[in-house]
């Protein structure tokens, strides 16, 4: 069986949201009852990833490192690098060869929120693919702010353009990839692009040329939510919840999610859950575990 290895984008300038970024990573921030980067955490650890690289900027790696330390409060191990410049997604492939070591890998992007039904049935079929690359793409209404596909009625990408004037559809492809280990050496043949940056879609270009391209479509019933904006945060915070507050389960809860897999122990939730007694996290913890 392969073996991916974990990337979690979480270094950028986070502009579009001063001054709330000013002096805290974006991926920080928080959604309802956690900090941003639980999200896209929570989907490696859906897929059975437990190596995990965090890439990240100078400034914000303390920050990163005082959050998630090691990864052994979550049952994973947590590793970091060092994005100097935000100078494109396809630059973290390159940051992480290192830590690769030649494996597959599943890059997500530090400010995507995913939630929805069989959402695990999907990751597993990502990580059962061996060679090639699996997208998941999403229906918006604003794709010009995205990397658009076009598809055929098969389901077949024709053809992936970044931020395009006049997208081709509404299909756009999410921040989640699962790569075959070639991706590395794509991504060192890459030029920048007009806005300067390495694109991934370049990457995912690639593959499309080789025919090794899947897609796997997440429809109507799925929430891929925007963190972009001040109103879309808060929309995502108010989202997570309503969900959370309707089920009493949460969404994304790193060490629920280790617990269920069998890497924490009864004990290690249990003394987890003493560090927030105060709140309603610790008490679910708690409940989780006993
Ligand atoms: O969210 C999905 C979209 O993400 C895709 O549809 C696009 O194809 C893809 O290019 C990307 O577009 P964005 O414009 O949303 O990417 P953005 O520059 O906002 O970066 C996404 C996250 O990655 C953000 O949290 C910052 C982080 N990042 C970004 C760049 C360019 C880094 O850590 N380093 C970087 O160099």
């Amino acid at each position: 069986m392969t073996t991916y290895k974990g990337i979690v984008l979480a270094g950028g300038s986070g502009t579009r949201l001063y001054p709330l970024t000013l002096s805290m990573s974006k991926q920080l921030l928080p959604i309802y009852d956690k900090p941003m980067i639980f999200y896209p955490i929570s989907v490696l650890m859906l897929a059975g990833i437990r190596e995990i690289l965090i890439v990240t900027t100078a400034e914000s790696l303390s920050d990163f490192k005082n959050l998630l330390g090691t990864g052994e409060d979550f049952g994973v191990e947590f590793t970091y690098v060092i994005q100097q410049k935000p100078e494109g997604i396809a630059q973290a492939l390159i940051l992480a060869e290192p830590f690769l070591a030649g494996s597959p890998c599943c890059l997500v992007l530090g400010d995507n929120i995913f939630y929805g039904q069989h959402f695990v049935e999907l990751l597993n079929q990502a990580t059962r693919v061996e060679q090639g690359c699996t997208v998941f793409a999403y229906h918006v209404t604003n794709p010009q702010r995205f990397g658009v596909v076009e598809l055929d009625a098969e389901m077949k990408v024709l053809s992936i353009e970044e931020k395009p004037k006049q997208p081709k559809s509404n299909y756009v492809v999410t921040g989640l990839y699962f790569f075959d280990s070639t991706a590395v050496a794509v991504a060192k043949t890459l030029s920048r692009s007009n806005r300067g940056e390495f694109e991934i879609t370049d990457v995912i270009r690639s593959y499309i040329s080789n025919n090794k391209l899947n897609v796997s479509l997440l429809g109507r019933g799925f929430a891929w939510l925007d963190t972009g904006t001040y109103d879309s945060l808060l929309d995502a915070g108010h989202f997570v919840e309503t969900i959370e507050k309707r089920q009493g389960l949460k969404i994304a809860c790193l060490e629920e999610i280790a617990y269920r897999k069998g890497w924490l122990s009864k004990e290690q939730v249990i003394a987890r859950a003493q560090l927030f007694q105060q709140n309603a996290y610790g008490k679910y913890l708690l409940d989780t575990a006993t």
